[in-house]
């Protein structure tokens, strides 16, 4: 298992992100498609992208893709894998499939073909008809799509947005690899100030600090991985080691977090504390109407209330008041994450860029003004 070919998955309109992340940590060999990066790797990239990528869902190892047109074809061609490379005798191996304008549009009856043949495999080695499935989880998935099977395990186990700190959520959080993203596709860096006039659980001030001071977003969670017999545990530790020795802990950064409500501050303070960082984010209880902000060429990256999941409050109140600070604070870039589409027409100015993403299954728009550029 020299060569291996790793997937990151990502949310859907910010493929591109990703592949920056890729590219900065040196990776050339990828190629780009609808909501996936396909990279070739090494088994040490495992831990080193689980560990490290900020904007991915979760790193996935393909084991094989071929065509399948019948079950037999899909049993053949499953059966032929050496699953006890993969499987220990006492793994919890649970399939999960998908299929997507193919012959075999049946996720179920895949899913259990699958599974059949992944387990006449494994008795073939460790000589059980019967397995308890009581150790480690391995999840392996069967995804179809226009007929060609798609054979992967998933290396991250839950979802690479539950970094590990968010204990506790206000109201509607925004997830954390779509944070990163949205700081990701800003101009901001640790040298500006970053302000986030609704904070709510502080997510985007939380994930700019951690950029900001070079803090891997996987060192607080745990991974599927870790308890893969293919998988030398030592190569993680090594890995997590690096990511540690790479921390720049004296960074002195510029993060502004503020939210009209007390409650929400309360709980986005206790999350950054988590991570050490409550004292790199300024958090305070404050009406966005009344912030007072200087002058001093900072980006606004804030994602507020948009109706859907909050209940109609003054949404387009609020979005003329984001337009009026935009007014007063001429050297500041704005960056808004909404699904409100009259946002434009509020705030009172037409974005430079606006970019279609997906928050969960929310459709929505990322609207982007650029401030000028920050004198040397
Ligand atoms: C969509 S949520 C932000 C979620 C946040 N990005 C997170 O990850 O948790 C919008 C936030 O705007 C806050 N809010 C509503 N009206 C406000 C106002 N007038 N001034 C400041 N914050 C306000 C709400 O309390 C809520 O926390």
């Amino acid at each position: 298992m020299e060569n291996i070919k790793l997937i990151a998955t990502t949310n859907f309109g910010l493929e591109a992100v990703t592949k920056r992340e890729l590219l900065d940590l040196g990776y050339e060999n990828i190629k780009t498609m609808d909501g996936k990066i396909e990279i070739e790797a090494t088994l040490s990239d495992i831990p080193k992208l689980n560990l490290r990528l900020r904007t991915a869902e979760r790193i996935l190892l393909l084991i094989d893709k071929f065509e399948a047109t019948t079950f037999e074809e899909l049993f053949d061609k499953v059966y032929e894998i050496n699953w006890p490379d993969y499987i220990a005798e006492e793994d919890n191996f649970i399939i999960q499939g998908r299929s997507r304008n193919s012959k075999l549009f049946s996720i179920s009856d895949s899913q259990r073909i699958t599974e059949k043949a992944i387990i006449e495999k494994l008795k073939t080695k460790y000589k059980t008809s019967w397995f308890e499935k009581s150790g480690p989880r391995v999840k392996i998935e069967v995804a179809l799509l226009n007929d060609i099977a798609e054979i992967t395990i998933d290396t991250s186990g839950d979802g690479l947005h539950k970094r590990g700190y968010r204990e506790v959520n206000y109201k509607a959080p925004l997830s954390e690899t779509i944070a990163a993203s949205l700081i990701k596709l800003s101009y901001w860096n640790k040298n500006r100030t970053l302000a986030d006039p609704f904070c709510g659980s502080g997510t985007i001030p939380i994930e700019a600090a951690m950029i900001g001071k070079n803090i891997a977003p996987g060192l607080m969670r745990k991974f599927d991985f870790e308890k893969f017999k293919f998988l030398d545990e030592s190569i993680f530790k090594e890995e997590k080691k690096i990511c540690y020795s790479e921390i720049k802990y004296d960074e002195k950064l510029d993060i502004i977090a503020s939210d009209i409500s007390h409650k929400a501050i309360e709980i986005a303070r206790n999350n950054s504390e988590i991570l050490g960082l409550d004292e790199d984010i300024s958090f305070f209880q404050k009406d966005i109407r009344e912030l007072d902000l200087p002058d001093n060429y900072g980006v606004l990256i804030t994602n507020p209330p948009y109706g859907e999941r909050i209940g109609k409050e003054d949404v387009d109140e609020l979005n003329k008041e984001l337009g009026n600070l935009a007014k007063t604070l001429k050297t500041w870039s704005f960056y808004v994450i909404t699904a409100n589409e009259k946002f434009e027409k509020n705030f009172g100015k037409k974005s430079d860029r606006n970019r279609k993403l997906y928050n969960g299954r929310i459709k929505s728009y990322y609207y982007q003004y650029y401030g000028p550029k920050p004198k040397k």
